[in-house]
């Protein structure tokens, strides 16, 4: 029997097109229009915490470039080039020492901005000690975290200040490390691009079904204080969420509506900013605790192209709000690292999802719809942020004024009241999402 060309099946998986990523957005390297835009920012590289005086170094992984990080025994933090300037070894293997940092293989020593304080083999400790130089970047450290530098030194900026943790009150402390094995808040690496989580935090959609709806509530405190019910519903998501520009970067408010006692219905705004290049504040996603000043700051660092590290910084006294920040999404009732393959497939959640679409996910293979408001109009910021570098301009958030506080836009906000039978009387919905559904 033969078969018309009507009768074809259409949509096959055969004869696609080579996948392809974005290169110009999604590659970090040295020399890259993206590299090269984030190089104009300072990251977060270590907890201040971890960062012992004195103690062995830390080896790690930013931009593309293979750092160690240490603090010397006067406690200043440095950071070099992994690779020794001598013939190679690596300062991995170094000893920290009170001024510096001294290679295994000849004992030359390096002080936190990489001069050459001793040549342990060379007549005289090295006459001409002054002519090497071990590549360093310039740190700082604020909020618990080590920041790193690592653009053109003239145009290093200011390292921001950010309202959500400045002025801690005398009972706070910043959390900014976390001794829970697995937990990739740590800044443990984790194996896909920093874009893959860096979009999911512009993307409310995934919270309704993933989180909530796929395999059941994953959220600690359900029952208790937890979200309601409506905060999840993937039926009325998309009618309740908005997405915009900002002067920093882009930010999605998502409503709900909580009933109290006495038939009164609140309406709430969660509300999450993405601040450009790579900050985001994430309200508590357990405890709903209206019109407080934001608490809480992340930070996705790209290692490279396919990996990065997750800091975080929490201002508080409240370590349970550290705990539900660190283990407050549970799978089947479990830690991510807990589960078996089958447990993974029944109960996915961030790791599962996130880390399938691929070490760097296909633009090419994308199929963009309303959802992904928040996703591509981070994608077209960033790009105007490379756009912005390659034309010599400042870039969005550089700070150059030290008094100059920044403001990142995530909180949970009360957006009015109503009677619980009057379904007129709800607040605004000013629609901010025209337009931005085409695909990059
Ligand atoms: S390779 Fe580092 S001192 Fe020789
Ligand atoms: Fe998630």
């Amino acid at each position: 029997m033969t078969t018309t060309a009507s009768e074809f099946d259409t949509g096959t998986g055969y004869g696609r097109p080579k996948p392809s990523y974005n290169a110009r957005l999604r590659e970090v390297g040295p020399g890259t229009p993206m590299g090269e835009a984030l190089r104009r920012y300072w990251h977060p590289i270590a907890s201040s915490e971890t960062l012992v005086a004195g103690a062995l170094p830390q080896k790690t992984r930013v931009l593309g470039e293979d750092l160690v990080v240490f603090r010397d025994g006067q406690g200043n933090p440095g950071v070099v080039i992994e690779r020794c300037t001598h013939r190679g070894a690596s300062l991995f293997y170094g000893r920290v020492e009170d001024d510096g940092i001294r290679c295994c293989y000849h004992g030359w020593k390096f002080d936190v901005q990489g001069r050459c304080v001793e040549q342990a083999c060379e007549p005289a400790l090295g006459r001409r000690r002054d002519a090497a130089r071990q590549p360093w970047y310039p740190v700082e450290e604020r909020y618990g975290l080590v920041f790193v530098y690592m653009g053109p030194p003239e145009l290093k900026p200011e390292l921001p200040r950010y309202d959500a943790l400045e002025n801690p009150a005398e009972d706070e402390r910043y959390f900014a490390s976390w001794p829970v094995p697995h937990a990739a808040v740590l800044g443990m690496p984790t194996d896909f691009s920093w874009l893959n989580i860096y979009e999911n935090s512009a993307d409310p959609t995934h919270v309704t079904w993933l989180h909530s709806t796929h395999s059941g509530y994953q959220m600690l405190g359900t029952g208790t204080f937890g979200f309601p019910e409506n905060f999840y519903d993937p039926a009325t998501i998309a009618e309740r969420v908005t997405y915009e520009r900002t002067d920093h970067g882009v930010k999605y408010t998502q409503r709900f509506e909580a009933e109290g006692e006495g038939g009164e219905v609140t309406e709430y705004s969660f509300e999450v900013e993405q601040h450009l290049p790579n900050v985001f504040g994430l309200p508590d996603f357990v405890k709903v605790t209206p019109d407080a000043r934001h608490d809480q700051l992340l930070w996705v660092v790209p290692s490279d192209d396919t990996s990065h590290r997750l800091f975080f910084s929490i201002r508080g006294n409240d370590p349970e709000r550290m705990v539900r920040f660190v283990i407050g999404i549970t799978q089947n009732g479990k830690q991510n690292h807990e589960l078996t393959d089958e447990e993974r497939q029944k109960f996915p959640g961030d790791a599962e999802a996130q880390g399938s679409q691929g070490a760097i996910t296909l633009d090419s293979e994308e199929t963009l719809a309303t959802g992904d408001r928040g996703v591509v109009m981070l994608r077209r910021m960033l790009l105007t942020m490379a756009d912005d570098v390659e034309a010599g301009r400042d870039p969005i958030n550089i700070v150059r004024d030290p008094s100059q506080i920044l403001h990142v836009d995530s909180g949970i906000f009360t957006l009015g009241k109503r009677r619980a039978d009057d379904s007129d009387a709800k607040a605004d919905d000013t629609d901010t999402n025209a337009g931005v559904t085409a695909g990059i």
